[in-house]
């Protein structure tokens, strides 16, 4: 590990944007052009190149993105994932399909790309929601502006040479460097753009839907992936050890940092006790340190910047909430730029108004005992108060009633709902992964209709 260096990557200039924008909507048209079997044969040599390099992989997301090993290993197999779904998923899918229609006239349904995509990703999976987005754009004809997070670059610069490499053409994928409010913002505000995939925060991704709707020209799609206030709800049969595994799993790996993460655990007021009590054991348990060994649970967070900003909105909740249990940092340079793992409790749900993207667990009572200072009086009611939260990612149940578990399933306004084990780590093509309201626009990710999505239809018909 020691070995392994970050390239420097270098700033994309303002200038070369357009002329890189009119090569790639040159080049997708051969691009449209070439077999679908062919275009999915380059994302499967791609997983096989990726899977073949995985020592290098995960010696670089250690070095640029701060992963743990674990977390690398579940990052290159999700990437390896994305490739292999998608190339098969448009082998089965994105071919002509012949239609229904009155004798002596033949309809045809084609799909094809769309023009040039920009691609936008996040930092804290550099690699499989970078590949993810970008092989689904590629894949379904799409040339591609890739314009990672400035965090990550190197990564996103490997990947993009892997693709090459595999046989994706130069002008139909590039990378463009920079920050999200200059590089970005021109690939946005391009005339050639005809999509943008957007994974990141909330605000931006509102941002980037205005500057879509004020550009003249083409309706341009959005679609975007976002953040969450994500709950788990925990009945008063749930069983407490299967809780506590849950809960740290789900709050504090990849140090919060995931738009998945439980932000916050709503707990039956006649359990709370004890499972607040075997949450706070298991949190002093958790090893704190450098992800570049193997015990390591919970690694630093991205950068300086992310550790000010969640240290500011843990001096708030020191004000407003109830500490409950806080991991000591280790000494030393090794705790630098990490942040302890910690849970507070709040009064109501409500309490809940931002997204902590790190370690950083909120905890509510609920039942009839918590309704007079605003907790919900049953189930109906908190669900009915973590809808209102708005944000629609991922939701945690454990309850030991299959009927309690469907009830709230069902109204949960969630894409993703997690019963009785952790609510993290979506798996390609098993749990497509991504939500509503505040937290996208759909469609899921590794879902059988993500790529439609990033597809122009066309119906031909023949009067034979
Ligand atoms: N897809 C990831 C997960 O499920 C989050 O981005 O944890």
């Amino acid at each position: 590990m020691a070995a392994t260096r970050v390239p420097e990557v270098a700033e994309t200039p303002a200038s070369e944007i357009d002329a890189t924008m009119r090569r790639l909507h040159a080049g997708q048209v051969a691009w449209d052009d070439t077999p679908l079997t062919e275009r999915a044969a380059v994302l499967l040599r791609a997983a096989d190149r990726l899977e073949a390099e995985l020592p290098a992989w995960c010696g670089l997301l250690v070095k640029e993105a701060h992963k743990t090993l674990g977390d690398c290993v579940a990052e290159l197999r999700e990437a390896v994932d994305f490739c292999r779904y998608y190339a098969l998923q448009a082998r089965d899918t994105l071919g002509p399909r012949e239609l229904p229609g009155p004798t002596g006239e033949s309809n045809t349904l084609h799909l094809h790309g769309r023009g040039v995509f920009v691609c936008i990703s996040p930092w804290n999976f550099p690699l499989a929601i970078f590949a993810g987005q970008v092989v689904a754009a590629l894949v379904a004809g799409n040339s591609v502006a890739a314009k990672p997070a400035e965090q990550t670059p190197a990564v996103a610069q490997r990947f993009v040479g892997l693709l090459h490499a595999a046989g994706v053409p130069q002008d139909a994928l590039t990378l463009l460097h920079g920050p999200g409010e200059t590089v970005g913002a021109a690939l946005v505000a391009h005339p050639l753009t005809a999509g943008v995939c957007f994974t990141g925060s909330t605000p931006v991704a509102k941002h980037i839907q205005r500057a879509l709707a004020a550009k003249d020209g083409a309706i341009v799609p959005l679609i975007a992936e976002t953040g969450g206030l994500n709950a788990m709800v925990v009945d008063s049969s749930a069983l407490p050890e299967q809780v506590a595994d849950a809960v740290v799993q789900s709050a504090f790996r990849s140090a919060g940092q995931r738009c998945s993460a439980l932000r916050l655990l709503c707990v039956h007021e006649g359990v709370a006790d004890g499972v607040i009590a075997m949450i706070g054991g298991a949190l002093q348990e958790l090893a704190v340190g450098d992800p570049a060994e193997y015990a390591t649970d919970v690694g630093p967070v991205i950068d300086a910047e992310a550790h000010a900003g969640i240290t500011r909105q843990l001096e708030r909740l020191d004000r407003e909430a109830t500490l409950l249990a806080r991991r000591a940092l280790p000494d030393g340079p090794a705790g630098a730029q990490h942040i302890a793992p910690c849970a507070y409790e709040l009064a109501r749900v409500a309490d809940l108004r931002q997204e902590v993207f790190g370690p950083v667990l909120h905890v509510v009572r609920w039942g009839p005992g918590t309704a007079a200072h605003g907790g919900a009086a049953d189930v109906e009611a908190l669900v009915a108060q973590i809808n209102a939260l708005g944000y629609r990612l991922t939701l945690g149940v454990q309850t030991r009633i299959d009927s309690r578990a469907q009830r709230i399933a069902h109204a949960a306004r969630v894409g993703n709902v997690y019963v009785n084990r952790n609510m993290i780590g979506a798996v390609v093509g098993v749990q497509p992964f991504g939500g509503e309201g505040l937290s996208g626009t759909g469609p899921k990710a590794g879902g059988p209709l993500y790529l439609y999505r990033f597809c122009a239809e066309q119906v031909v018909t023949v009067n034979t």
